[in-house]
C-alpha cells in the first residue's frame, strides 16, 4: 500500500491512478495528515505530489522532518521533490534562467534505481521556476537537463528519491517505468492489486457506512450512474432504489436496454415512462436553453414524485467521478472550470448524506470497474450522452414523430460505426435532425424532406474537439442506408467543424 500526500498539484489523482496501473493499492491524503496517522497506516512507500507553491515561502504547505525518519521510502515529485530537499537542509531558489515548462531533454544516471532500465536520456515533462541549488546531506544528483542541474536527486541509503519532472504524465517518456521501479524495487511492492480488489474494498466501505440505511440513486443509464448502481447493488442489495426517468429522448432501444441490464439485479429498479409529460411541457418550445431548462425542471419533478413514494432515505448516491471533482476545484488543486451538472442536486429529497463512491476513479477505471461488476458491454462502453438527450439534437420544435425519425437514423449511424470497428476510436458520434427541409428525387417523384446531419468527434476532454476523419466509403454506406430506410430523410450531411468555434452538440 502506497500513500500519496497531496500538496495541491493538478496531477495528484493522476499519480494515484498510475500507481494503480502498476497494480499497487494507494490512497491520496492531505499533506496535513498527522504523522501518527501516517505511521499507523504503515505504508510501503510515500509519494509527495507537486503543487503550485514555492517551498521557501512562509505560507506554503509544509511537512515535518519526522516523515523521513519512519524508514519508509519517499518519492517527491516537483514541489514534493523541492520540499524534501528544503526540509532536509538543502536550498531551493527561484532562478528564471532555469525555469522549464513542457517537454525537456533529460539525462539520467543509470546507477539510480529509478532509471536503471531506461535509456541514457529521454524527454520529461517539466513545470517549474524553482530548483534545488544545494543538495541536502546524503543526496546526489541522478538526472540533469541542459538548464537544470538537479532534475532528479536521491539518497539511496535512506530510500529518499526526488524528481523535478512529472513521471505521471504521458509526455514523460518511460515515466510509468520510473514509478514502477520506485514501487517494486525501492518499496518492495508486489503488484498484486487489481480492480477486483478495488471493487471488494469499495463494497466493504459502502456496507460499513450505509449499515441498514436506505440509498437512492438517479440512474441515467450513462456509464457512471450504471457502474454506481451495480456497485451499490452488490454492496447493499435491496436497500438501494434506482429511479430511471425515461424522458422519451433516449436513443433507440436505450430505455429498454437500461431496464434489461438492471431488471435482474438485486435492487429496487423503478422506471418512469414520462415522455408524455415532457412532450407536453416542450410543446412550441424552440430555443435550446429553454429546452434544457424545462427538461431539467421536469426531470426533477418526476424524480421527486417517485422519490416521495419511497419516503425518507438515508443516502443519496451520485456517480461523480474524479474528473468532475477536479473540475469543481475540490481538494487542494486550483479551480480550472466549474462543473455543470444538469438538473442539479434534488434538494427536495429528504436524505442524510450524499455518497460518491466513484469519486477517485478516472473514466477508464470506472469502465473497468463496471466490467468487473458484470455490467453488459453496451452500458460500460456507452459514449457520452447529454442529459436532455435527443431533445437537443432536434433543432427547434420537438415532436414524437421527429424523435422517432432521429432515433432510427442515429441507430443506423451507430450500427455502421460499430461494424467498422470504430466505436471506441471516435469519442462521440451521433445524428442531428436539422429540421431543415430540402428537395430531393426518389423514384420518379419529387420529395421535400428533412436534412440529417452526422457528427463524429475525437477529443480527450470534450472541451476541444476535432471532427473524426470517418472514411468516405463508410459515410457513403451510412448515408445510403439512412435515406433508404428512414422515411422523411432525403439528404445526409457530415459536420466538419472543430470545437471551438462550433460545439459538439448542435444546440
Ligand atoms: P458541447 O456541445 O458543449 O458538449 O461541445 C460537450 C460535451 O458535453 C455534453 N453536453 C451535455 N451533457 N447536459 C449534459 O449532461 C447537457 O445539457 C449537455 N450539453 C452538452 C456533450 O454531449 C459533449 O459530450
Amino acid at each position: 500500500f502506497v500513500l500519496v500526500l497531496d500538496f495541491g498539484g493538478q496531477y495528484n489523482q493522476l499519480i494515484a491512478r498510475r500507481v494503480r496501473e502498476c497494480n499497487v493499492y494507494c490512497e491520496v491524503k492531505s499533506y496535513q495528515t498527522p504523522i501518527e496517522e501516517i505511521r499507523a497506516l504503515n505504508p510501503d512507500g510515500i509519494i509527495f505530489t507537486g503543487g503550485p507553491n514555492s517551498v521557501y515561502l512562509e505560507e506554503s504547505p509544509r511537512i515535518g522532518k519526522e516523515i523521513f525518519e519512519l524508514g519508509v521510502p519517499v518519492l517527491g515529485i516537483c514541489y514534493g521533490c523541492q520540499l524534501m530537499a528544503h526540509v532536509l537542509g538543502g536550498t531551493v531558489t527561484s532562478a528564471n534562467a532555469t525555469s522549464e515548462y513542457g517537454k525537456t531533454k533529460t539525462y539520467f544516471d543509470k546507477a539510480c534505481a529509478l532509471f536503471r532500465k531506461l535509456p541514457d536520456s529521454g524527454i520529461t515533462w517539466m513545470s517549474h521556476t524553482d530548483y534545488i541549488n544545494e543538495l541536502p546531506e546524503g543526496f546526489s544528483v541522478t538526472a540533469h537537463t541542459d538548464s537544470c542541474p538537479t532534475a532528479a536527486i536521491a539518497d539511496p541509503v535512506r530510500k529518499l528519491y526526488g524528481l523535478q519532472f512529472h513521471p505521471e504524465v504521458l509526455h514523460t517518456e518511460n515515466g510509468l517505468d520510473m514509478l514502477r521501479s520506485f514501487l517494486y524495487e525501492v518499496c518492495g511492492c508486489t503488484g498484486d492489486w487489481n480492480m477486483g480488489n478495488y471493487a471488494q474494498t469499495a463494497i466493504n466501505e459502502i456496507r460499513e457506512k450505509v449499515g441498514d440505511g436506505k440509498v437512492l440513486l438517479a440512474l441515467s443509464g450513462g456509464v457512471d450512474s450504471s457502474v454506481l448502481a451495480a456497485l451499490l447493488s452488490k454492496a447493499v442489495g435491496k436497500q438501494l432504489t434506482c429511479i430511471f426517468v425515461d424522458h422519451g429522448f433516449m436513443r433507440k432501444n436505450e430505455g429498454d436496454e437500461v431496464e434489461a441490464a438492471f431488471r435482474d439485479w438485486d435492487v429496487n429498479f423503478v422506471r418512469v415512462n414520462a415522455a408524455d409529460r415532457f412532450f407536453a411541457r416542450l410543446d412550441g418550445v424552440e430555443e435550446p436553453e429553454a429546452k434544457r431548462k424545462i427538461i431539467g425542471e421536469e426531470f426533477i419533478r418526476v424524480f421527486e414524485a417517485e422519490a416521495k413514494k419511497i419516503g425518507t432515505v438515508d443516502y443519496f448516491a451520485q456517480g461523480t467521478i474524479y474528473p468532475d471533482v477536479i473540475e469543481s476545484g475540490a481538494g487542494d488543486a486550483a479551480v480550472i472550470k466549474s462543473h455543470h451538472n444538469v438538473g442539479g442536486l434534488p434538494d427536495y429529497v429528504d436524505f442524510k448524506e450524499i455518497i460518491e463512491p466513484l469519486r477517485l476513479l478516472f473514466k477508464d477505471e470506472t469502465r473497468r470497474l463496471g466490467m468487473e461488476l458484470g455490467l453488459p458491454d453496451y452500458l460500460v462502453w456507452r459514449q457520452p450522452f447529454p442529459g436532455p438527450g435527443l431533445a437537443i439534437r432536434i433543432i427547434g420544435q420537438i415532436t414524437p414523430e421527429k424523435v422517432a425519425i432521429l432515433q432510427d437514423a442515429d441507430y443506423i449511424f451507430r450500427e455502421e460505426i460499430a461494424l467498422a470497428g470504430l466505436d471506441r476510436d471516435i469519442h462521440q458520434y451521433f445524428a442531428v435532425l436539422t429540421s431543415m427541409r430540402s428537395v430531393g428525387v426518389m423514384g420518379d417523384g419529387r420529395t421535400y424532406d428533412y436534412t440529417l446531419a452526422l457528427r463524429g468527434v475525437t477529443t480527450t476532454d470534450f472541451m476541444t474537439a476535432d471532427f473524426a476523419r470517418i472514411p468516405y466509403d463508410l459515410l457513403a454506406k451510412v448515408s445510403s442506408r439512412i435515406v433508404n430506410e428512414v422515411k422523411h430523410i432525403n439528404r445526409v450531411v457530415y459536420d466538419v467543424t472543430t470545437k471551438p468555434p462550433a460545439t459538439i452538440e448542435w444546440e
